[in-house]
């Protein structure tokens, strides 16, 4: 084995070329997701306060939006729907002229190839905003399962290439399989929001979703921060039930989980870099604290390092754009 002054490492650190070519982790745009947030609506394009750069969009808005994104070669988006009204069991979700699906329509018209994946979760369509139906003061889960079954059908009947179900009920990824085989859909693949935590990190994603919850917290079904053990275990019973894709969310405060399970499992795995991940480097470079582009490629960086294949990202248009210089 070689010494110093035989051995040294900076040889290979010397220039661009030299450090590109032995370099071990790329972000790559074919694996990015971007998130969209559609509104009711007509003629709608408004910036959300707390996401610099991130917009609320009416179904009629979306087709230059998507046309942009294939432009850069953006392979997915993942859609957030915001209804008009809601009611205490988030009804609107599976509605056949729904916000999530008129805009599914408008995208797959507008760029056929472009991947649309939806989120299913009821908490942007409840009128308490949590994400299943309330018996008491808690998320009943057994009666929440055949509703995100039937929002998840009716996304996928307006023509959703996958669907993501991120609620964290027990059980819900068989019974959304189950119903997508039933009713003629068993090529649409689920990635399942596995191992979400009860995270401060969504902040700016409930103002941009409006979907806080009107009382109490998600700390009864989403997992507590603490935990990796748990989250090995949440992903085991998700992919038992048919996930296709796993997720760790949020990313930045949980790489190690994203290692853990990078390591255990060997389905695809995604990582939600999430609102307040996003907009937290967003304002220190409004103020000049930070440099935006090396800190979001550093940061993107190290998800993939910590073993993400798949990362959803709110940069990803400015990623895009970076990466082809
Ligand atoms: C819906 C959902 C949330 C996010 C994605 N899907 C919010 C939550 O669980 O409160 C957060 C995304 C983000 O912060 O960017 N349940």
């Amino acid at each position: 084995m070689a010494e110093f002054p035989q051995l040294r490492l900076r040889r290979l650190r010397q220039t661009e070329s030299m450090r590109a070519l032995v370099r071990e982790t790329r972000v790559q745009v074919e694996q990015l997701i971007y998130p969209l947030f559609v509104v009711e609506g007509k003629g709608i394009k408004k910036g959300i306060s707390s996401m610099p750069g991130i917009h609320h969009f009416s179904p009629d808005r979306l087709s230059k939006e998507v046309e942009e994104i294939a432009r850069l070669k953006i392979p997915a988006v993942i859609l957030f729907g915001i209804p008009e009204r809601k009611d205490e069991t988030g009804s609107a979700s599976c509605a056949p002229k729904g916000v999530v699906q008129q805009a599914i329509r408008v995208i797959k018209k507008a760029v056929p190839e472009l991947l649309v994946v939806t989120d299913v979760c009821l908490c942007e369509y409840t009128s308490h905003g949590h994400c299943g139906v309330i018996a008491g003061t808690d998320v009943d889960n057994d009666r929440t399962l055949p509703l995100l079954a039937k929002m998840a059908l009716s996304h996928v009947e307006a023509g959703a290439d996958m669907v993501a179900p991120s609620d964290m009920m027990d059980g819900r990824v068989k019974a959304i399989r189950e119903t997508l085989d039933a009713k003629g859909f068993p090529n649409i693949p689920i990635m399942s929001y596995a191992a979400k935590y009860a995270s401060a990190f969504y902040g700016p994603f409930r103002e941009a979703a409006e979907s806080t919850p009107q009382f109490g917290d998600r700390r009864s079904y989403q997992m507590d921060p603490p935990n990796v053990r748990e989250a090995l275990r949440e992903v085991e019973q998700d992919i038992n039930e048919g996930a296709d894709i796993i997720m760790v969310k949020p990313a930045l405060a949980y790489l190690d989980v994203i290692r853990k399970v990078r390591d255990t499992f060997n389905h695809p795995l995604a990582a939600y870099n999430v609102s307040g991940e996003y907009s937290m480097l967003k304002a220190a470079a409004q103020k000049g604290w930070l440099e935006e582009q090396r800190v979001v490629m550093e940061s993107l960086t190290a998800i993939k390092r910590a073993g993400a294949d798949i990362i959803i990202t709110y940069h990803a248009k400015d990623v895009a754009k970076w990466l082809r210089g």
